[in-house]
């Protein structure tokens, strides 16, 4: 066992199967005293069951750690408070909270139901809020603590998955406001967004994506939570670990811009402001985003990479070739 987490209490949800089990497993041979959290749902969320958290304590307990089970639902406020409120009860402290519970609804938006989109989106984002928030309250006044959230690349977007591209893309935003809101507590927060062999990513063409296994994303989590990442200035930001490659998304910023009053073109034959009673009219706006030398758009990595799948597929090319 290492000691990289010596001393320190951390909440896993999702910890039963796949990446959540993997980053458990480390951090409790880390030295880290574990709440195991898991639903023990199926895929979709259906069917819960208490053995799944079970069975990774008791590895965890095999492997000479210390863990306990919560088979809570986290996309209630109670178990969110349950898990916080079971790591204080049991180890007295709680240093990192790690949201990883998740379930998938495929479905085209046009044909998502209300039973798709809800549960998909409590999952994810409220599951990740219910957590945030009961440990916010006490890092606050411990003036220390860690918080993760996990995201996907698909937070740029989904065929087939707004519901959870939608709540990937809310739990950035999430980690970002608790990483300013928090951070004059000494609290941080990051967010994570895997590429790894589970269940879940069964269905992803394995040679479409560079991939690797959960204990790869556990060691990026685990020194998420280590005192290192804090003294490292680490908050507010999003990693991708892919097997071998570790990444660093961009924060989100203005690419581009322009102002009425000194765009050189006055289509509508008068210079706009204020004392006009406008800036902008819509054949202004026109100007300035697809006229020469307007701000134009950025273009989504994601819809070329659709097409370019899409030509591949009609040339009878098989990918990556
Ligand atoms: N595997 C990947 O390549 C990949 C890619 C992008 C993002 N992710 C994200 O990483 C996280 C882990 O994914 P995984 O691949 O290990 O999935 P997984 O299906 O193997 O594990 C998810 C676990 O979450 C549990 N869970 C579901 N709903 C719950 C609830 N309401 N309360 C508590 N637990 C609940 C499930 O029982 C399951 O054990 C997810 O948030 C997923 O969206 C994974």
């Amino acid at each position: 066992m290492g000691n990289f987490l010596s001393g320190k209490v951390v909440a896993v949800t999702g910890a039963g199967r796949g990446i959540g089990r993997a980053v458990a497993l480390a951090a409790a041979a880390e030295g880290a005293k574990v709440v195991v959290n898991d639903y023990g749902v199926s895929i979709e969320g259906g069917e819960p069951s208490s053995e799944v958290a079970e069975a990774v304590v008791k590895e965890i307990v095999a492997a000479g750690g210390t863990a306990t089970a919560v088979a809570d639902d986290v996309s209630t406020m109670a178990g969110g408070q349950r898990i916080v409120d079971t790591a204080l009860a049991e180890y007295g402290r709680i240093d990192g909270v790690v949201c990883v519970a998740g379930i998938l609804r495929e479905r085209m938006l046009f044909n998502m139901s209300e039973e798709e989109w809800d549960p998909v989106v409590a999952t994810h984002l409220k599951g990740t809020f219910t957590v945030f928030r009961a440990a916010a309250a006490v890092m606050r006044k411990q003036k220390s603590g860690t918080l993760i959230g996990f995201t996907s690349g698909n937070h740029q977007g989904s065929v087939a998955q707004a519901n959870y591209a939608s709540a990937k893309g809310g739990i950035i935003s999430l980690v970002r406001s608790a990483a300013l809101g928090l951070h004059k507590y000494g609290v941080t927060a990051n967010a994570v967004a895997p590429v790894a062999r589970t269940r879940m990513s069964a269905n992803v063409p394995m040679e479409l994506t560079e991939i690797g296994e959960p204990e790869d994303v556990a060691a990026l989590v685990v020194y998420l939570l280590g005192d290192g990442a804090r003294a490292d200035g680490v908050t507010g930001q999003v990693y991708t670990v892919a097997g071998p490659k570790i990444a660093v998304w961009a924060q989100p910023r203005e690419l581009r811009s322009v102002r009425a009053d000194d765009f050189p073109s006055e289509p509508d034959g008068g210079r706009p402001g204020p004392d006009g009673g406008r800036w902008w009219t819509p054949e202004r706006v026109a100007e300035v985003i697809a006229g020469p030398g307007g701000i134009g758009v950025d273009p989504m990595p994601m819809l070329a990479q659709l097409e370019e799948m899409a030509r591949a597929a009609g040339a009878g090319e098989r990918p990556n070739e």
